[in-house]
């Protein structure tokens, strides 16, 4: 039995993260880990996450907070814990990737990437600020992308191209601290990874990933052919905050008060944080390196990457070089199998954005709805193959239409008919008819199609497949028509609510991924148990005559429209 190893981008520590990042990678990596699990076992999936706690932007961001770096990325590692909760992420582990484990396999990989005569120590030039008496690496520098003219490019990426950029590329440079334009160019001593020596192996990899998203392998290759090709990268910075430098476990001269870059440790923590949560359970190494390395029984993980797609370009050609030069021709350490990338969400008009605060932020969003209702619209709106665009009408449209009119209406129609005519228990006898037989391989067909959509990762056609299965149970109680039935043929009528119940307990299931909170509640007011369902026949007969059930509350509410109006006013401002 194959297993799967699914990592969700390491969201970063600088601060409360908006919903555009949480449908990002989180979000559909979560998705996707629920139904793994429920397909082929929890024990054969892992999911891991955790936060991207160095570099510039948890610098800054501690900066401004007028807090220790270090209490000030403890601190929101728990807000961040304590928020994904919120969302019900599901991961096995939320590490960070300040953690003893990643420094040492950070430092780990440097050695071996110099043991492979990868790493080439290089006179750089960067960029210093006579104002603010430091260098300006990376976020600490924004200025105009050379590629797209964005005027607020960071040293380290272009947002909005998402080229990969060096503080020294950027037009028009300014300090990210004071703002100052006094800068100058000083030459510092840096490492720089060989990738260019790896462009043809990255090439021929990435060729060979034919079933991948378009969206990933072109940003792949318009990096990897883009000017003068792969170039080497410098991977490490003049910072206190971060990993040291060290080659293994021995010093490296010259390197003694420099960190690794922020990117070349923060996809390490994916194979720190499984170690992290190997520790956590008292296992020994042999326990997260089976997940990890091939030569110790990985060869059987699928290990599939979720990301938004400014974050592509590291996780196809830098993080694979240094697996690849890790790896030195062999086939040691697990390669991603799949890359499941998105574009951008943007808000009601304008954008979500972290830097101007922008947009509904995860805590306030929790505090307005509970988690279900923001999972539904985010998932079925899911920024797919274009960018997408949240708004207030649109969720209220959304919700109120699929969970409350569909799956609630349908639920509540069918457990309270039942109650009324033949208490809170599932009715025995009768038979099902024609027309009940068709609307059950109708359903049948459907959900065939949704576990399809949801292996392949195609998340909207799996959540309008899903609402299509919601909307079908209706129909066919319309059509059906209980109610009626009842005067003219009960037992006929008693057939037709013991379908419907155990279509309740089939939404339960199939519905956990998106909405883990209704189904749970669905599951305990039908007293059922889960199990994905192999066999139509037996799951629309898992519930049989004489179960027990209860009514459930309310499954989902309806926005007001004055809540909605209220919202949209609370939400245009900026956060501070
Ligand atoms: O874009 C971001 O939020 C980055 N912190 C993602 C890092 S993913 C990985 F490399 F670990
Ligand atoms: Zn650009």
């Amino acid at each position: 039995m194959a297993r799967i190893l699914i990592t969700s981008a390491i969201p970063y520590i600088n601060g409360i993260k908006h919903l555009g990042n949480l449908i990002g990678s989180q979000l559909p990596a979560d998705l996707y880990a629920r139904f793994m699990r429920a397909r082929i076992g929890e024990e054969n999936v892992l999911f891991i996450c955790a936060t991207d706690e160095h570099g510039t932007p948890a610098e800054l961001a501690a900066a401004k907070a007028g807090k220790p770096v270090a209490d000030y990325c403890a601190e929101m590692w728990q807000v961040q814990k304590d928020l994904s909760d919120g969302f019900r992420l599901s991961f096995d582990k939320f590490g960070r990737s300040s953690s003893p484990q990643n420094h040492k396999l950070t430092q780990y990989f440097a050695g071996k990437l110099a043991e492979n005569d990868l790493i080439e120590e290089q006179s750089e030039k960067q960029v210093y600020s006579n104002a603010d008496d430091r260098f300006l690496p990376d976020r600490y520098i924004e200025g105009i992308c050379p590629n797209c003219g964005y005027d607020r490019a960071r040293g380290d990426q272009c947002e909005n191209c998402t080229k990969p950029l060096d503080p020294t590329d950027l037009i028009e440079p300014r300090s990210a601290i004071s703002g100052s334009t006094d800068l100058e160019v000083r030459e510092t001593k840096h490492l720089y990874l060989r990738q260019s020596q790896m462009r043809d192996k990255l090439d021929a990899w990435i060729d060979g990933k034919k079933d991948w998203p378009i969206l990933t392998t072109s940003i792949a290759k318009k990096w990897l052919h883009d000017g003068d090709g792969l170039q080497d990268r410098g991977i490490t910075r003049d910072l206190d905050w971060g990993v040291p430098v060290k080659n293994g476990e021995e010093p490296w001269p010259g390197m003694e008060s420099k960190v690794f870059y922020v990117w070349f440790d923060a996809p390490i923590e994916y194979i720190a944080a499984t170690k992290e949560w190997s520790d956590g359970k008292g296992l020994d190494d042999s326990a997260w390196r089976r997940w990890w390395r091939n030569d110790e029984g990985a060869q059987d993980v699928r290990y599939v990457q979720f990301m938004g797609k400014d974050n592509v370009p590291f996780h196809t050609l830098s993080f694979p070089a240094t697996l690849i030069g890790a790896n030195n021709g062999e086939d040691k350490w697990h390669l991603v199998d799949y890359i499941k990338s998105f574009n951008y969400l943007n808000y009601d008009g304008g954008q979500f954005s972290t830097s101007q605060g922008g947009g509904v932020f995860m805590d306030q969003a929790l505090s307005i709805l509970p988690s279900d209702y923001w999972r539904w619209w985010l998932l079925s709106h899911v920024p797919e193959n274009s960018d997408s665009e949240f708004t207030w009408e649109n969720f209220q449209a959304s919700v109120n239409k699929d969970l409350a009119d569909v799956l609630g209406n349908f639920v509540s129609r069918v457990t309270k008919f039942c109650r009324s005519k033949f208490g809170e228990v599932v009715p025995k006898g009768g038979e099902l008819n024609e027309q009940d037989k068709q609307f059950t391989t109708t359903l049948s067909a459907s959900v065939d199609l949704y576990i399809g959509y949801m292996e392949n990762i195609e998340i909207r056609k799996a959540a309008s497949t899903l609402r299509y299965i919601w909307a079908l149970g209706n129909e066919y109680l319309q059509s059906a028509a209980p109610w009626a039935e009842y005067k003219e043929d009960p037992a006929h009528a008693a057939a037709i609510i013991r379908l419907s119940l155990n279509l309740i307990r089939l939404y339960a299931v199939l519905s956990e991924p998106f909405i883990p909170d209704a189904s749970a509640a669905l599951m305990n007011a039908m007293k059922a148990e889960g199990g994905w369902p192999n066999d139509m026949g037996a799951a629309l007969t898992a519930l049989p005559g004489g179960h027990a059930f209860d009514v459930p509350e309310n499954l989902f509410r309806k926005i007001t429209d004055d809540e909605r109006e209220e919202w949209q006013a609370r939400f245009a401002g900026k956060r501070d």
